[in-house]
């Protein structure tokens, strides 16, 4: 018997990171060292504290059968309450909130409950893969590129976006893989061109909590934004969670609701205990500032971002370091292809550009995800390399 693919799904390239992943194993079942700086998945732990509650949740009998697929009433009650500590957004948990098995899955699932076949699709490029791939395949949408280019910092031309028969605009600030963040002013730009053109904006805030400088917003914070937009975040990276997978959508209720209803035949929700860990993450936020936990996270970073973007420069590799996210984008000679080839002859690991999409064709990714040793391992290989 022959096994075919669906004809939508052959459409799609294979996951990004699946192929790096493949290489990386080859390289290690040889014996090879590996310094791999492309993954977005941090080796930092996730805090003891967060461990223990949800250690001591799964051991309570109430934590351990199914769940609402749009979450627990705590959890969405907990992520409403972080809203307003952090942002000073009112949500109604009730109807404005749906908790994720992570934020990934959210932002593949909005496009089933949103867009039609044939739909435009608005995609930064670059861009984080499930956008352009996920949301299409999903939905049978067309995905649209937005470029994000080096002399706007990385943000869209809103005024030159073609909004023609689009219903979903993907945004993500702090921005993977660039670095970039967004301005308040930005987000309103944002949010008065689609609320006058019945876009929906999926913003990705994932990394709303790893900024070096000034705290990253919500577009929900933006007045009129609770009418058009959703945003997706997660404790992944705030709180070395990723593998736990607990994120949360939050937003207009009627985009909220359709994700529920599609989550509702597709899922049986997060295990409970998960999102008792999540509600207690959420919880020490006391205000606006982080708690020291995520604090403490984010000076690693910051001091590897630092690190990594001198060490490249000393060699000869001009790069300024990202404001936020752990990640570098960094502009090479050549094809990106090339560059992280050359780069993983010698053992090292990065992300070529043109993978988030054809804007990102000469830049490449590092991701500060392993410690200080290795990053400065990196650049003493590359110092002796002809780049
Ligand atoms: C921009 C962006 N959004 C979303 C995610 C998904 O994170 P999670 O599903 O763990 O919340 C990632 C993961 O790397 C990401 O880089």
């Amino acid at each position: 018997m022959r096994i075919e693919q669906s004809e939508r799904l052959k459409q799609i390239p294979p996951y990004l990171f699946a192929g790096i992943e493949i290489k990386v194993a080859q390289m290690r079942a040889r014996g090879e060292p590996v310094y791999d700086l492309s993954i977005g998945d941090p080796d930092l732990p996730t805090p003891s504290e967060i461990v223990k509650a949800l250690q001591s949740a799964m051991a309570d009998k109430e934590n351990q059968g199914y769940s609402s697929s749009k979450g627990e009433p705590f959890f969405r009650e907990a992520v409403a309450d972080w809203y307003s500590k952090r942002f000073g957004v009112k949500i109604d948990a009730s109807k404005e909130v749906c908790a994720l098995i992570g934020s990934k899955e959210g932002l593949a699932n909005i496009s089933n409950a949103l867009v039609n076949p044939g739909d435009r699709i608005l995609v930064p490029d670059p861009g984080y893969p499930v956008y352009a791939n996920g949301a299409t395949f999903m939905s049978g949408g067309k995905a649209l590129a937005v470029p994000l280019l080096e002399e706007y910092r990385f943000l869209p031309e809103i005024g030159k976006i073609d909004p023609a028969g689009a219903k979903i605009m993907y945004l993500n600030y702090p921005n993977n893989p660039t670095g970039a963040v967004a301005s308040r002013e930005f987000l309103k730009e944002a949010v008065d061109f689609a609320r006058d053109r019945n876009i929906v904006i999926c913003y990705d805030n994932a990394y709303s909590e790893t900024s070096f400088g000034e705290a990253a917003h919500s577009i929900l914070e933006i007045p009129g934004a609770l009418d058009c937009c959703v945003e997706f975040n997660s404790c992944s990276k705030t709180f070395n969670m990723t593998g736990t997978r607990i994120g949360f959508a939050v937003g207009a209720a009627d985009a909220v609701g359709a994700l529920s209803k599609v989550k509702s035949q597709m899922d049986s929700g997060l295990p409970p205990y998960v999102q008792r860990a999540g509600a207690y993450a959420l919880s020490l936020y006391k205000g606006r500032e982080p708690p020291e936990v995520v604090r403490k996270n984010v000076g690693v970073f910051a001091k590897r971002m630092k690190l990594l973007s001198e060490g490249l420069c000393e060699i000869g590799i001009q790069c300024r370091p990202s404001p936020a996210t752990f990640y570098l984008w960094v502009k090479v000679n050549g094809s990106s292809v090339d560059f992280a080839n050359k780069l993983l002859g010698k053992g090292i690991v990065v992300t070529p550009g043109v993978g988030f999409g054809s804007y990102g064709e000469g830049y490449v990714r590092f991701a500060l995800t392993r410690d200080e040793e290795i990053i400065r391992k990196v650049i003493e290989i590359m110092k002796v390399m002809d780049l």
